[in-house]
């Protein structure tokens, strides 16, 4: 039978409703609008395109946002400097900096310099350790989608078999850290494969929940996946151009397969793509309203 589509659009759609609620009664309550700054170094066009959505999304939500524009030649010591501005603007409650960054700067000296009470993304090392523990304030985006989209299809998590594709620090290593814990739309067993992993098929097939963050397209094929398995694909690859000029997108997942097996799917683009700018938006909203005094 074939799968359920999961779709990003919708939830993402849902949890935007939510939050401008939120942001009204923080607003009538407090006084505290969201602010939100997006920093973009260079001018990548993945990037361009990334940022002008987070910038898009956070004015109608009717946060406070800047996009800050910098060019791909500015040195270390000058982005430093522009993000301790950000970091004492009271304004400002969440600080972005789109990745990856240029050759010549150390991207992890740059997030360390983030104040971790504005850390929307979830990066620095305190948000990274408190999600370890069990206390996070902020989700990484991406992850914190993911969860979100297998709560809201009603997919049960504890005690399941997680299967992760991937060991970055934005997707693999943090959704393993957010399924394992004893919470609420978690307390899974988890297992990450990567690219030593002797026989990934092996786990795979044994997963009720697959999530695949591989960087490889149609990486996934269908021999790979148990039966009724929910599969969440986060790849992202450009596989050529539409008539129109569109990038044609696919996943790490062979989508036309895999459904024909799996209970649920989500798609590319219009799965994970959406959820990870709400989970952006949240994480503001989060940040303003501790910002103000409030839980
Ligand atoms: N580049 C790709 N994904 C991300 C993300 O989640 N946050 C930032 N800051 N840069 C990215």
């Amino acid at each position: 039978m074939a799968a359920k589509i999961i779709s990003g659009n919708e939830v993402a759609k849902e949890i935007r409703e939510e939050l401008k609620k939120d942001v009204a009664i923080l607003k009538e309550k407090t006084g505290v609008v969201p602010g939100l700054v997006t920093i973009l170094v260079g001018e990548n066009p993945a990037s361009v395109s990334y940022v002008t959505a987070k910038q898009k999304t956070s004015k109608d939500l009717g946060f406070y946002s800047i996009q800050d524009n910098q060019p791909q030649d500015i040195s270390e010591d000058q982005l430093l400097k522009l993000i301790d501005s950000y970091n004492h603007d009271p304004k400002i409650h969440g600080i972005l900096v789109q990745l990856p960054l240029p050759k010549h700067i150390d991207e992890n000296k740059i997030l360390y310099a983030i104040d971790p009470r504005k850390d929307v993304d979830g990066f620095h090392p305190v948000n990274v350790g408190k999600l370890m523990i069990g206390e996070a304030d902020y989700l990484p985006c991406t992850p914190a989608g993911i969860q979100q989209l297998l709560i809201r299809s009603g997919v049960e998590t504890k005690g399941a078999e997680v299967v992760v594709i991937g060991r970055s620090n934005i997707v693999g290593k943090p959704i393993a850290n957010i399924l394992l814990q004893k919470q609420k739309g978690a307390n899974a067993t988890v297992t990450i494969c990567h690219t030593a992993t002797r026989d990934t098929a092996f786990h795979t097939k044994r997963a009720d929940i697959l999530i695949v963050a591989a960087g490889k397209a149609k990486a996934i094929t269908a021999d790979m996946v148990k039966e009724g398995a929910v599969v969440i694909d986060v790849g992202v690859n450009r596989i050529g151009m539409s008539g129109s000029g569109k990038a044609l997108l696919c996943g790490d997942v062979d989508f036309e397969g895999v459904k024909e097996k799996a209970s649920m799917i989500t798609p590319v683009p219009g799965g994970v793509g959406p959820m990870t700018i709400t989970m952006l938006m949240m994480n503001t909203v989060k940040a303003a309203k501790l910002a103000a005094g409030l839980k």
